[in-house]
């Protein structure tokens, strides 16, 4: 199936690690042109290294995408490198889920900044390039608790269920435009994170990941693989999905228990 990607522009927010750069990773295969922005520098270049490696086109940017100055930095950079863009990947984000009255205001603003004001923003800035190229594709990764949260995940659940909103929102205001806007819910899937999480267990990386997916019960057996996440956004971004729009599709091997 040919995505059409080559020679499109896509910028990916959190493209330095785990979902972000497994979509950067595929973009890059497809031929498309790539800027990623994450804050820790060091992970940033050595991932643009490795995707520069396969012959990727792509512009690295240090951006904390909590902060409205660099995500307009990040922007500019992508357009004035190519000229245009054709998609965006929300990506960027980390776990946040407490016991409500455990959370402070200090967290619950952080995780707004980091999962809706981010997004609200980029989209903002990136909606004129994308109406400029004729249209495009925008991907919102959330979580499955976007649709069913639970007891103990506040913030996120709730900061996750705002990006839901904004996804239909915008798909009902943009279509019009040729913009498509979609949202990428994700269940458990192999990441920087989990890996991290996994370290300091101190158990195998393969035995934390068979543990955490019995546990919760995935149906199909097992955690997800960072590219068969990317392979959904792909496919979001790409011609191939010309007539979806407003949708929020779970990738998380049946664990969530809504549709
Ligand atoms: N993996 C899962 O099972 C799972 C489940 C539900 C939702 N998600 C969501 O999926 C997205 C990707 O998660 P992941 O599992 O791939 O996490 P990850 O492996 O920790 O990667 C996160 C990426 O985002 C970047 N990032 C984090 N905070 C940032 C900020 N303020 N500004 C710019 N970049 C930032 C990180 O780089 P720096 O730290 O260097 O900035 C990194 O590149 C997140 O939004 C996460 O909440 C993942």
């Amino acid at each position: 199936m040919d995505l059409e990607l080559a020679g499109k522009v896509v910028l990916v927010t959190g493209g330095s690690d785990g979902l972000g750069a497994a979509v950067c990773n595929r973009l890059v295969w497809e031929g498309a042109r790539v800027a990623l922005c994450a804050r820790n520098l060091r992970r940033l270049e050595a991932t643009a290294d490795t995707l520069r490696a396969q012959g990727g086109e792509v512009l690295a940017l240090p951006a904390d995408v909590s902060r409205a100055e660099d995500l307009e930095r990040f922007v500019k950079a992508a357009h004035e490198r190519w000229g245009r863009v054709d998609g965006l990947v929300n990506n960027a984000g980390s776990a946040s889920a407490k016991p409500f009255l455990s959370v402070t205001e200090q967290e619950w603003e952080e995780d707004f900044q980091l999962k809706v004001f981010a997004a609200m923003r980029t989209v903002r800035l990136t909606v004129p390039h994308l109406r400029a190229a004729g249209g495009g594709s925008i991907v919102n990764v959330l979580s499955i608790k976007a649709k069913e949260p639970g007891k103990n995940t506040t913030p996120s659940s709730v900061s996750r269920a705002a990006g839901m909103s904004l996804t239909k929102v915008l798909s009902k205001e943009l279509g019009a435009d040729g913009i498509r806007v979609n949202a990428v819910l994700v269940g458990m899937i192999q990441s920087g994170q989990w890996n991290r999480r996994a370290e300091a267990s101190g158990k195998p990386v393969d035995e934390f990941y068979a543990e955490r997916s019995r546990e919760a019960g995935v149906p199909l057996g097992r955690i997800g693989r960072s590219e068969e996440f990317a392979d959904v956004v792909a496919f979001l971004l790409s011609a191939r999905a010309s007539y979806v729009t407003g949708t929020a599709i779970n990738v998380d091997g049946g664990l969530s228990g809504v549709v």
